[in-house]
């Protein structure tokens, strides 16, 4: 189904988010009709940010990720805490909204870099699924969208996001290369796969903190929805407040990787987080915790 979206005066946003960090362009062709071809996620998932389209533009195919809009108040770490008394709502969305998030993980993944003075070498598209930029829906992509059944949660668009969003409720989407056959993850991908979550983390300072098989195409990152990248809000304000709680965030990654090799049964001996904290974590405390360690044998001469 093709839509004609030429004549719906379109207005460009520039970069997002607007607000100086790390962000995207505008899909090179933002008036060109989009042609649905066919879905690519999975219809009967429980719960999903967004909805995921084999689409055609300007003749070429693309996969178009459309967002469903979200609410800061239903954040726990904003609305949650006292971080909502010290940002407002028109700043806290371009943390807590999924395509905002994606907009910036993609934005510092494209720049590369951290700072504009970091010697980290470039490591761009090797570690993601290439993104072509945002595009912002028309009334009839949105009424198509609608009329499949997709919930938009237009709901949550309340006053103050409304605010938030300068009074643009045109629905958001992500243009990205189509994978047409899409690869899983294996013994032979998932050490690559591996360092595109490590270089991820440690040179981009990007946390997926979705880490999970669907989420690769090979061993590339596609989704970055639930991501967190620095300078992040949240994470500023739990390092001053729950330093803890900031740790593990940032370590996240890691452990959900380990827990997707074995979720997957992928035959390796790839383990990314050290055994002893990977026990602790997972299987509770060792069955020895608080109890006193049993004394050293004597050797044979009577010392230790
Ligand atoms: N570029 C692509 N090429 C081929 N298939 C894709 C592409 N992007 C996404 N898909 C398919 O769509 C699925 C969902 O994509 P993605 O994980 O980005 O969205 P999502 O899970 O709906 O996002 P969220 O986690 O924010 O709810 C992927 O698991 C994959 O099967
Ligand atoms: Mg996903």
């Amino acid at each position: 189904m093709t839509r004609d979206r030429g004549d719906s005066g379109h207005a460009s946003k520039g970069l997002l988010p607007p607000d100086g960090g790390p962000s995207i362009r505008e899909f090179k062709h933002p008036e060109a009709p989009i042609e649905w071809i066919k879905r690519l996620d999975d219809p009967d998932r429980e719960y999903n940010d967004a909805f995921v389209y084999e689409v055609r533009i300007a003749s070429q195919e693309y996969a178009l990720k459309v967002f469903k809009f979200s609410n800061p108040k239903s954040n726990p770490f904003y609305w949650g805490t006292r971080l909502r008394e010290r940002l407002p709502l028109k700043q806290a969305i371009f943390y807590t909204d999924p395509f905002y998030a994606e907009c910036r993980a993609y934005g510092r993944i494209e720049d590369g870099r951290v700072d504009r003075h970091s010697r980290m070498p470039r490591v761009r598209q090797q570690i993601a699924v290439k993104c072509h930029g945002y595009l912002l829906l028309d009334d009839s992509d949105k009424n198509w969208l609608l009329d499949r059944g997709h919930d938009l949660e237009t709901d949550l668009l309340d006053n103050d996001v409304h605010e938030a969003l300068e009074g643009d409720t045109r629905v958001r989407a992500i243009v990205k290369h189509l994978d047409k056959r899409p690869s899983l993850l294996h013994a032979g991908n998932i050490g690559r796969a591996w360092t595109s979550v490590h270089l991820l983390n440690k040179s981009l300072k990007i946390y997926n903190m979705d880490i999970k098989a669907d989420n690769f195409i090979g061993f590339r990152l596609v989704d970055f929805g639930s991501s967190w990248t620095e300078p992040h809000e949240i994470l500023r304000y739990l390092d001053e407040t729950r330093e803890r709680v900031g740790r593990n965030k940032r370590g996240r990654d890691r452990e959900n990787f380990d827990d997707m090799i074995e979720e997957e049964e992928i035959p390796t001996r790839l383990k990314v987080v050290p055994t002893s904290r990977y026990q602790l974590r997972s299987r509770g405390e060792a069955p020895w915790a608080g109890r006193e360690l049993p004394k050293r044998r004597r050797t044979m001469t009577g010392h230790e």
